[in-house]
């Protein structure tokens, strides 16, 4: 390579023979050398442009690190890593309408956008919604065995893809609003709607997994967080108590219950224990449309639409974090953060209103119905 440049070491006005290959990387141009004694000579005080062209946290960065947002300041330790392309789907597995859309939009959910009436669904409706949630049951099971150090979320993304695959469903996040995986995974100080990437699990981390499959029309919804590896026992007590957070908003569901007193339940006992509320993201009906009426906060004193009855179908997830509640987004507009970087668990069910209360149609069906973590506490 021979050149007009000469090297950028002052008070050398040699041919340049070189470009500093972190520069090119970077994509800086003109880090010209005459060759590699003044290179190595120079490389203190040249290095110095590599860290202030990546940012704030630069410094800290590896050469090789990816960094898609090199201005952007994280609120925790979690970094995004790169994805994969996005995976297909079998033309013979029936699709949601926002799967061909080029920024998969659901024209069928925003013409309902703003309608508060909640749908009573009738016998067959329902039966159909029985199959795609245990289907999502199934599904959300096969992850869980997944999930251990040094596996990648890609991986699980990857297990959840094949596994509706094989029982006939579409993975309803599939190009939700061009949500670019199969499923959420939600590691630490995410709330909700992490992206899968290459990031390996690492001990201690909390990873939740959100499923929702759709099939032959319906989709069913539901999600939990998992200890990888060895957790310490404060972030054990968070996923314990939004467990136990659902589990007492689910009791008090029956016809005649207005769906505002959810949030009252939910954050009785998660402030108990010291925990936030998030206030963002919320429960929602649920049927041939993946999100609609009824709207269902999870925080208390909310003026949220609607009493149950007998045939209504929601979702219950709350979101409860260490912190605060108030959360931020990354730049990639979907992966929803604590704003102090503290850690926040999830857990979800898919429930139908009945005569007497209701039922969970998302419930596991192994280890007679308890939770995957009780013997891990
Ligand atoms: N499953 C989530 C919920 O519980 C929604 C995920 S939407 C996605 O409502 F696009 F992020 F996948
Ligand atoms: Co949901
Ligand atoms: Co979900």
């Amino acid at each position: 390579m021979s050149s007009e440049f000469s090297c950028t070491t002052p008070e050398c006005a040699k041919r340049a023979h070189m470009q500093c290959p972190t520069c090119l990387k970077i994509g800086i141009q003109g880090s010209y050398f005459c060759g590699q004694d003044c290179f190595k000579s120079y490389w203190k005080t040249h290095k110095i442009i590599h860290m202030l062209a990546k940012g704030p946290g630069g410094g800290d960065a590896k050469d090789d690190e990816y960094r898609p947002w090199p201005y952007y300041s994280f609120t925790g330790k979690l970094r995004p890593y790169p994805q994969t392309p996005m995976r297909k789907v079998p033309e013979s597995i029936g699709r949601p309408d926002y799967a061909d859309h080029p920024n998969g939009r659901s024209l069928s959910e925003e013409s309902f956008r703003g309608n508060t009436s909640i749908k009573v669904l009738d016998d067959e409706e329902i039966e159909s919604m029985r199959v795609s949630c245990r289907l999502g049951r199934e599904v959300l099971d096969e992850a869980a065995k997944a999930i251990e150090v040094g596996v990648t979320t890609d991986e699980i993304d990857r297990i959840v893809h094949e596994a509706c695959i094989e029982r006939d469903c579409y993975p309803s996040p599939l190009n939700y609003y061009n949500f670019p995986k199969s499923c959420c995974t939600s590691v630490n100080e995410v709330i909700c709607h992490g992206i899968p990437d290459g990031r390996p699990l690492e001990d201690g981390d909390i990873c939740n997994v959100d499923v929702t499959v759709y099939h032959r029309d319906f989709h069913g919804d539901l999600n939990e967080t998992f200890f990888v590896g060895n957790v310490a026992e404060k972030h054990k007590n968070l996923v314990k108590v939004t467990y136990e957070a659902l589990q007492k908003a689910i009791a008090i569901v029956k016809p005649g219950e207005r769906y505002r007193e959810i949030g009252n339940v939910i954050q009785k006992h998660v402030q108990t224990h010291g925990y936030s509320v998030v206030k963002s993201y919320c429960g929602h009906g649920i049927h041939r449309l993946f999100h609609t009426a009824p709207n269902v906060p999870h925080y208390a004193k909310n003026n949220a639409v609607g009493v149950m009855k007998a045939g209504n179908v929601f979702t219950i997830e709350p979101m409860i974090s260490e912190g605060t509640w108030r959360d931020r987004q990354w730049p990639d507009n979907w992966t929803a953060v604590t704003q102090d970087g503290l850690f926040s668990a999830q857990f979800e069910q898919t429930l139908l209103v009945t005569e007497t209360g209701c039922e969970i149609l998302t419930k596991r069906l192994t280890n007679d119905g308890n939770p995957w973590f009780m013997d891990k506490l």
